[in-house]
């Protein structure tokens, strides 16, 4: 495998960023003893004023479910003068930085917005950079010393897997098996997904649900009551979404100054604080992941109040 495997421990969860920095930049240069002496050193100090901040914010409440739309790759790519690939393999890095802050602050679900239905439209070679990327990290997910493995992460791919080509499918489903048992953490990769398709999938599988229950009652020899209990319920809808394994979000952050959704966990969000820093997705920074946390601070007690008068 290419570059370092998957959430890199030393990258992910360690006092520094250094390894993900680097290959950010592509550049893998040697370092003398002093500068790895320093970047030990700064690592460490800068670990330590992290657990210093994120022990202030949970004087407060954090949230359960912290979601990110991973906009502005392609046009970091492009600022930085970086091919459209490079753009989303500095994106892959800055997810690894995202969930390693996530992690230590106390979140409990982390979902991301990975590559939508609709983005099957692009270019058949900018999709297949993508998919390559996404199938080389999450084979490394299966690696000994992920983190996945050894932070006890359970990571779900939620969408429609039927569209995904099989090797991505296959590793996905593997992925799965493998970290079932993990649960201090879980991580929901949406992929091939988009919340009109969750919609849709979800109500056919209410109606496969109540036609089996019509077809067990005729077959008893019961005959077929259908009254308002035999309709479909809101739960129904919901036991089936693809995003049923994980309560709704509490925050989504989306990069890049964009504040529209784009198909992305609408059924979830009605509760949920939106924050949408200029900065594009690669350019995400511990500072704009402790923002979008104070936002839900602040806003906690209402959306509180709101949960309440359903
Ligand atoms: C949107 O930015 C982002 C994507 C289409 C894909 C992002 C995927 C990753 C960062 C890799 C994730 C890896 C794993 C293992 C889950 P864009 O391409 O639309 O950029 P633009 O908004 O500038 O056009």
């Amino acid at each position: 495998m290419i570059g370092p495997s998957l959430f890199p421990v030393s990258a992910a969860l360690s006092g520094g960023d250094k390894e993900g920095e680097r290959n950010q930049i592509g550049v893998w240069g040697k370092m003398d003893k002093a500068n790895d002496r320093a970047s030990g050193l700064l690592g460490r100090l800068s670990g330590f004023m992290r657990s210093c901040l994120f022990r202030v914010l949970r004087m407060g409440p954090i949230p359960t479910h912290y979601s990110f739309i991973m906009d502005g790759n392609r046009r970091y790519a492009k600022k930085v003068n970086m091919g459209e690939g490079a753009g989303h393999r500095a994106g892959f890095f800055a997810l690894v930085s995202v969930l390693k802050y996530c992690y230590e602050v106390g979140v409990k679900y982390i979902s991301i917005y990975a590559f939508s239905i609709d983005n099957f439209k692009r270019r058949p070679d900018e999709v297949k950079t993508i998919m390559d990327l996404i199938l080389e990290k999450i084979e490394g997910l299966l690696e000994e010393g992920s983190i996945a493995d050894q932070y006890g992460v359970r990571v779900y791919f939620v969408g429609n897997l039927k569209l995904l080509d099989e090797r991505v499918r296959i590793a996905a489903e593997k992925v799965m098996e493998a970290t079932a048992h993990n649960t201090r953490c879980v991580l929901l990769i949406c992929i091939a997904y988009t919340s009109c398709d969750e919609i849709v999938n979800s109500v056919r599988e209410c109606c496969k649900d109540k036609l089996e229950e019509i077809e067990d009652k005729e077959g008893g020899g019961g005959g077929v009551v259908v009254n308002e209990h035999s309709a479909i319920q809101l739960v129904d809808i919901e036991k089936h979404m693809y995003m049923g394994v994980a309560p709704d979000p509490d925050v989504l952050l989306r990069t890049s100054g964009e504040k529209r959704l784009s198909n992305y966990q609408l059924w979830q969000t009605t509760h949920c604080t939106l924050y949408s820093p200029t900065a594009l997705w690669p350019e995400i920074s511990l500072l704009h992941v402790v923002w979008g946390i104070l936002k839900f601070q602040r806003s906690y007690a209402y959306f509180e109040k709101k949960k309440k008068m359903l």
